[in-house]
């Protein structure tokens, strides 16, 4: 019987590469996100693909648009086997002096309150499936910070803390719990959130970075983690362009 990913974020970025690629691999993919247009372009590609997708409008931030993603995945045609966190962002890039309290609790809500609730509305399907993966996209600011990123860098340091305890809490249980940890990816939407649009300061982020990671990247990484042999756990992979060697030390052209 075909196996179900369950991947929120989905409508853009690592979320959509991410669902693209575990189709390719043979998931049925529960493509979950807010933007129901950007979904159904997405299910209607993979299904062009040959693979095979569900679209699932989904807001992590709401206990009831959550509890209706576990109902998805419960007349979903097979066991869910992999949740992908995804859905998160970050907002701001102020000093923790003047940063907005505002953005600091919509990371919270997103990446991690988000996390925590669909990792409940989904543990009991994974655990039933005799052979669970939860996987949840961090980011190397979930284990060091660096000036303006106080908020995303709490944000994740919270989503590895969620990681770090939930692997402790399900020893003896088949759930396996993977945490992934980009560096710089280069996406279309991530930085345009960060600063609420503004193109020129999205990319530079990027400027004379030659390779920064892409979506794809990232998917392949969890793909490869999702299908090791259930009884190898991937704790934490850290995943960076060459050209970072870490948060402060980038590579740029010219
Ligand atoms: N890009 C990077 O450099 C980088 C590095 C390390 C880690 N990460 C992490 O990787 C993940 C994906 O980032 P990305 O670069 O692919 O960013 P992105 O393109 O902006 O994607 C973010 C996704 O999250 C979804 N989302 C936001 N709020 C949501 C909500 N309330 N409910 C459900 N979904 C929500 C968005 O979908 P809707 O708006 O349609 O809901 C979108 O699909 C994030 O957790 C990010 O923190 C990114």
């Amino acid at each position: 019987m075909t196996s179900v990913a369950v991947v929120t974020g989905a409508s853009s970025g690592i979320g959509a590469a991410t669902a693209r690629r575990l189709a390719a691999e043979g998931f049925h993919v529960l493509a979950a996100a807010r933007r129901t247009d950007r979904l159904a372009d997405l299910v209607a590609e993979i299904e062009g693909a040959g693979g095979a997708a569900t679209a699932v409008a989904c807001d992590v931030t709401s206990d009831e648009s959550v509890a209706e993603l576990a109902a998805a995945a419960a007349r979903a045609p097979g066991p869910v086997t992999l949740l992908v966190n995804n859905a998160g962002g970050a907002r701001g890039l102020d000093p923790v002096e003047t940063g907005s309290v505002g953005d600091w609790q919509w990371m919270y809500d997103v990446n991690v309150l988000g996390t925590l609730r669909v990792t409940q509305a989904l543990l009991p399907a994974l655990e039933a499936s005799g052979a669970g993966t939860i996987v949840v996209v961090s980011s190397t600011a979930g284990f060091t910070v660096y000036e303006g990123g106080g908020g995303y860098s709490a944000a994740k340091h919270a989503q590895t803390a969620i990681a770090g305890t939930l692997r402790l809490e399900l020893c003896g249980r088949p759930v396996r719990v993977i945490e992934i940890d980009p560096g710089m990816v280069r996406t279309d939407e991530f930085g345009l959130v960060r600063f609420d649009g503004d193109a020129d300061r999205a990319a530079a982020v990027y400027a004379g970075v030659a390779e920064p990671l892409v979506a794809e990247d990232v998917a392949d990484c969890v793909a490869w983690c999702a299908t090791r042999p259930q009884h190898v756990n991937i704790d934490r992979l850290v995943v960076r362009p060459l050209a970072q060697a870490a948060q402060h030390k980038v590579h740029r052209a010219g």
